[in-house]
C-alpha cells in the first residue's frame, strides 16, 4: 500500500480521535485514576512550577494539560493543542468543572505550531508524537517555540512485547486477518518504541541533556470485559483494525481477548502491563 501523505495522516488522525472522544469522556475517571502517574512524571520531567507558560501537545481530553495547569497556578498558564475538536471539548468541560481558568485548548497541528518563537517555558506531551507524519519537523517546532534554558517532556509507547495492554487485541485480530507488515517509519502506536529514536530526533533539533527512561507499570481492571470495552471505546488505531473483522469474527475475537486478559489476573484485579518511554530534553540557554 502506498504511504499516506502528511495531509492524509493528519486528516485521518483528526477523524479517528474525534470519533472516539465520547469513549474517552465515558472512561475518563477510570483512566485518570489508572494513569495519573504518567502525568505526574511528565510534570516533573518538564520542571513545571508556579508561574510558567506551558504548551501541551496532543492534549486530547486534557492529559497532562490539566495537571500542568494546577501546578503552574494562577500566575502561570497552559495551552493544550490537538487536531480533534471533540477531544478538546471534553478537556474544556473538565477544566471548567475544576474551575481552572489558566488553561485553554485550541485546535492545531503539532508539526506546524501556531505560536511565536521562544514563547513557552516548557512543553509536555503524552501519547501523541508517534502519530505525527513528520516527527523531526515537530521536534524542530518544539525547539523553536521554547524559550532558551527550558525543558520538554514526552511520553510515548515502548515496544509491543512490553505492552500486553495493547498487544493482546492486535495479536488476536491478526489471528483472523492478515495485516501488512508494520512500516517502521509509518505513524502509529509503536512508531517511537525503539530506544534512542526520539532521542536522536531531539538531538538533531538542538536539544541537549536528553534522557530516556522506560517506565513500567500496569493498568488494572476489575473485569476482563471492562478491559475489552474500554480499549475498544478509546483506542482509535485498534478500533480501525477491529472494523476489518466480520461480526462473527468480532464475537470470536472478543472472547479470545477476554480469555487472554484473564490470564493476567492478580488477586482481585487484572493487571495488564504497560511500558512507556519517557524522554526529557533541555533547550540550551
Ligand atoms: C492517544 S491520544 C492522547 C491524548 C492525551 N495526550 C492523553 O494522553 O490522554 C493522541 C492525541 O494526539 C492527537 N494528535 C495526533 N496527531 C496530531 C497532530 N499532528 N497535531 C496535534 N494533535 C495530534 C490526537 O488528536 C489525539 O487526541
Amino acid at each position: 500500500m502506498a504511504s499516506l501523505s502528511p495531509e492524509q495522516v493528519i486528516e485521518g488522525q483528526r477523524q479517528d480521535w474525534n470519533r472516539v472522544a465520547g469513549g474517552w469522556e465515558k472512561w475518563d475517571r477510570f483512566f485518570d485514576e489508572q494513569m495519573a502517574f504518567l502525568n505526574h512524571r511528565l510534570v516533573g520531567d518538564a520542571r513545571l512550577r508556579a508561574g510558567l507558560r506551558v504548551l501541551d501537545l496532543g492534549s486530547g481530553t486534557g492529559y497532562p494539560a490539566i495537571l500542568a495547569a494546577q501546578v503552574v497556578g494562577a500566575n502561570g498558564s497552559v495551552v493544550g493543542i490537538d487536531l480533534a475538536q471533540q477531544m478538546l471539548d471534553a478537556a474544556g468541560r473538565k477544566a471548567s468543572a475544576l474551575k481552572l481558568s489558566n488553561v485553554t485548548f485550541r485546535t492545531g497541528d503539532v508539526t506546524t505550531l501556531p505560536f511565536e518563537s521562544a514563547s513557552f517555558d516548557a512543553v509536555t506531551t503524552r501519547f501523541c508524537l508517534m502519530f505525527l507524519p513528520d516527527i523531526p519537523k515537530a521536534a524542530a517546532e518544539i525547539a523553536r517555540i521554547l524559550k532558551p534554558d527550558t525543558w520538554m517532556a514526552a511520553a510515548v509507547w515502548s515496544t509491543p512485547e512490553k505492552n500486553p495492554y495493547l498487544k493482546i487485541p492486535i495479536d488476536i485480530i491478526k489471528q483472523f486477518i492478515e495485516l501488512p507488515p508494520p512500516d517502521p517509519a509509518a505513524p502509529g502506536i509503536f512508531r517511537l518504541a525503539k530506544p534512542g529514536e526520539l532521542v536522536a530526533m531531539l538531538q538533531q533539533a538542538g536539544f541537549i541533556d536528553i534522557s530516556e527512561h522506560e517506565f513500567l507499570g500496569d493498568v488494572r481492571f476489575a473485569e476482563a470485559g471492562d478491559y475489552f470495552s474500554s480499549l475498544m471505546d478509546i483506542a482509535a488505531p485498534i478500533q480501525n483494525l477491529w472494523a476489518q473483522l466480520s461480526p462473527a469474527q468480532q464475537t470470536d475475537a472478543k472472547q479470545r481477548i477476554i480469555h487472554t486478559a484473564e490470564q493476567y489476573r492478580n488477586g482481585s484485579a487484572i493487571a495488564l502491563p504497560i511500558a512507556v518511554r519517557m524522554v526529557t530534553a533541555h533547550k540550551p540557554g
